[in-house]
Formats: structure tokens, C-alpha cells, sequence
């Protein structure tokens, strides 16, 4: 039985994760802010094989860690974990012009610093064993970067080289680092990625972002469930070799390779295309209307 602690485990494919690591038999310690999620959580884990225990967590609070560091020693009689899974994260959207530095900020301070800090602080006890595991959920976003995504991607590209520097840093104390590029997943991550849109009365962008609904609908409409997800996430916890990286699903990886040998006009071209982002729809008059108020309107 591993002692598995995951961040973002009230929603998606945190949640998903969670619940298929108990019912294989593992002691799963599941994170997130939001308690009354988390109690659901642990009474529908109840009655399954291994056990699940929740602790309140907020990745960017420095106390809120502290706090989590002691409630797992408490749980697990001063072991701590054998797998480390670093999943929560949000994705923050808009024009890379509109998006303001306390926004990016707080991107970052989720995406990277709370996975920093997580690392930090659950590191040491694995490092000290000779043995354990950080799983790190990174992104496609992490490897190709999308009009209007460039922020979140910017999160996800810095995680694919932290868990590259690290991943050779702790291979001598036999710690294993993977990272698990997730393509659309159907989760809550898209309604909450369209919700950090907003633009500014008379925005050059507005057309683009007025479209943006649909995207959603592409999203969705392409989206795989969190199943793909927790295959990886299980395989890099427990597998005896775990992969460095595992693209969920797996079939995305063939755009990594058409990526590397297409022209990046060319690819710029089609990524301009998809969004909208060309002169003709930039000229389009829009209502100033921001547009997460008309997507919380449409949802
Ligand atoms: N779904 C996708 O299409 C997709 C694609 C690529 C990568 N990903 C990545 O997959 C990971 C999980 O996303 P998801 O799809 O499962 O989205 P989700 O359904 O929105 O779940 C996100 C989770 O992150 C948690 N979270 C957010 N901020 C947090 C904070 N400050 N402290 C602690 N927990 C926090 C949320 O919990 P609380 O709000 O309760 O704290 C929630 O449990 C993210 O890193 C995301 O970037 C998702």
C-alpha cells in the first residue's frame, strides 16, 4: 500500500485519480480548498479497498502547506509519502497585452510556485528513504503553445523544466520525477479557463474573445474523460519503471511530431486560423460586453 497525496483532488482529474488509487488498495491522502468537496469525496471513497483521507490545501498558502506537512506526518506516523502528485492548477486566458501582472502573478503563483512549494516541502522525507515519487500534471500546453493560452502555457512550459532539472537532481536518491501532459479532459478546467476571460471596453481583441464560446464548444467536443488521465497518473505512482512523460491521451503525441517538422508559419498560420486571429474577423464590431459574462450567461 502507497501513501499517495494528491493537490486538486476535489474536481476533474485530481478527483478521478483519487478515487481509482483507493479503490486499488493504496492510501490516498486527498488535497483541496474546498472542504465540503472533499467530505463528499471521502464518504463516496468509504467503502473502497484502501482508504482516503482529506486535508484542506492551498498550494500558494505558505501556512496552508505547513499545516498539510503535519496532518500527513499525523497520518502516516511521521512516513509521509511515497508519491506526491502535483495536479492542481488552473488555466488563465485572454491576449497576452490584455492580461494584467497580478493576474499572471496569481497563474504562476498556483501553477509553478504551489508545485514548488508542495515539492519542497514532501521532497525531503522520499530523499532521506532513498525512495519515492513526484508526479507532476503538466499539460500539452506545456510543449505547444495557443493564441490566447499563452499565460497558462507559459505555467506549463516552466513545469516541463523544473521536472527536467529535477527529475536528474533527486534520480541519485532515488526519487523519481514524471510529468503527465494531459490533452482536453473533460473536467471543470474549461469553465473555469472561459471565467478568467475578460476584456477591456474597445479591446483590438474583442472579436476573438466574443468567439470564444466557441472554442469551449471544441473543447468539449474533443475532450477525453479523466480515465486517460488517472491510466498515467497510476502508471507514473506505481509502475516499476514509471515514463518520464506520458501524453494522456496518448494518440496527441503524433502533433509533437508533426510540430517538429512542419514550418512554424505554416503552424502559426492554422493556430491563427482556428482562433480567429486574422485582419478580416479582427475588424468585426463586437458589443463591449466582456465576454465571461456572456459565457457565465450561456452555461
Ligand atoms: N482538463 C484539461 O483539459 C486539462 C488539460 C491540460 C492540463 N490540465 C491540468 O490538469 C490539472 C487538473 O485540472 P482539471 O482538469 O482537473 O481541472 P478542475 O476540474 O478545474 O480541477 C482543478 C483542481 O485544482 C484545484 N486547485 C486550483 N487552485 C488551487 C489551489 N490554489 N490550491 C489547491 N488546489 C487548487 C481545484 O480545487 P479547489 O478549487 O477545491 O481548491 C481543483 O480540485 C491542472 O493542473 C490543469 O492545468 C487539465
Amino acid at each position: 500500500m502507497k501513501t499517495i497525496l494528491i493537490t486538486g483532488a476535489t474536481a476533474g482529474i485530481g478527483r478521478h485519480a483519487a478515487l481509482d488509487l483507493a479503490r486499488k488498495g493504496h492510501h490516498v491522502i486527498a488535497t483541496g480548498r474546498r472542504k465540503a468537496a472533499l467530505d463528499t469525496l471521502a464518504k463516496e471513497a468509504g467503502s473502497l479497498a484502501g482508504r482516503l483521507d482529506v486535508v484542506v490545501l492551498d498550494v500558494t498558502s505558505e501556512s496552508s502547506i505547513a499545516a498539510a506537512v503535519s496532518a500527513v506526518d499525523a497520518l502516516t506516523d511521521g512516513y509521509g509519502l511515497d508519491v506526491l502528485v502535483n495536479n492542481a492548477g488552473y488555466g488563465q486566458m485572454g491576449p497576452i497585452e490584455e492580461v494584467s501582472d497580478a493576474v499572471v502573478r496569481r497563474q504562476f503563483d498556483t501553477n509553478v510556485f504551489g508545485l514548488l512549494a508542495m515539492t519542497r516541502a514532501f521532497l525531503p522525507k522520499m530523499r532521506e528513504r532513498g525512495r519515492g515519487r513526484v508526479v507532476n500534471v503538466g499539460s500539452i500546453g506545456g510543449r505547444v503553445t495557443f493564441p490566447l493560452m499563452g499565460i497558462y502555457n507559459a505555467t506549463k512550459y516552466a513545469l516541463e523544466s523544473i521536472s527536467d532539472a529535477l527529475r536528474n537532481e533527486v534520480k541519485p536518491f532515488g526519487v523519481d520525477v514524471s510529468i503527465v501532459e494531459p490533452g482536453p479532459i473533460a473536467t471543470e478546467f474549461n469553465d473555469r479557463a472561459m471565467e478568467t476571460i475578460d476584456v477591456v471596453d474597445g479591446s483590438p481583441y474583442a472579436p476573438v474573445v466574443a468567439a470564444a464560446d466557441d472554442f469551449r464548444k471544441q473543447f468539449e467536443s474533443n475532450a477525453s474523460g479523466p480515465e486517460v488521465t488517472t491510466r498515467a497518473i497510476v502508471h507514473a505512482s506505481l509502475a516499476r519503471r514509471p515514463r518520464v512523460r506520458y501524453v494522456a491521451p496518448g494518440y496527441l503525441a503524433l502533433m509533437f511530431f508533426f510540430l517538429a517538422i512542419l514550418p512554424t508559419r505554416l503552424v502559426d498560420a492554422v493556430m491563427r486560423r482556428v482562433s480567429g486571429l486574422t485582419a478580416k474577423n479582427l475588424a468585426r464590431e463586437t458589443s463591449s460586453t466582456p465576454v465571461s459574462r456572456k459565457i457565465a450567461k450561456a452555461a
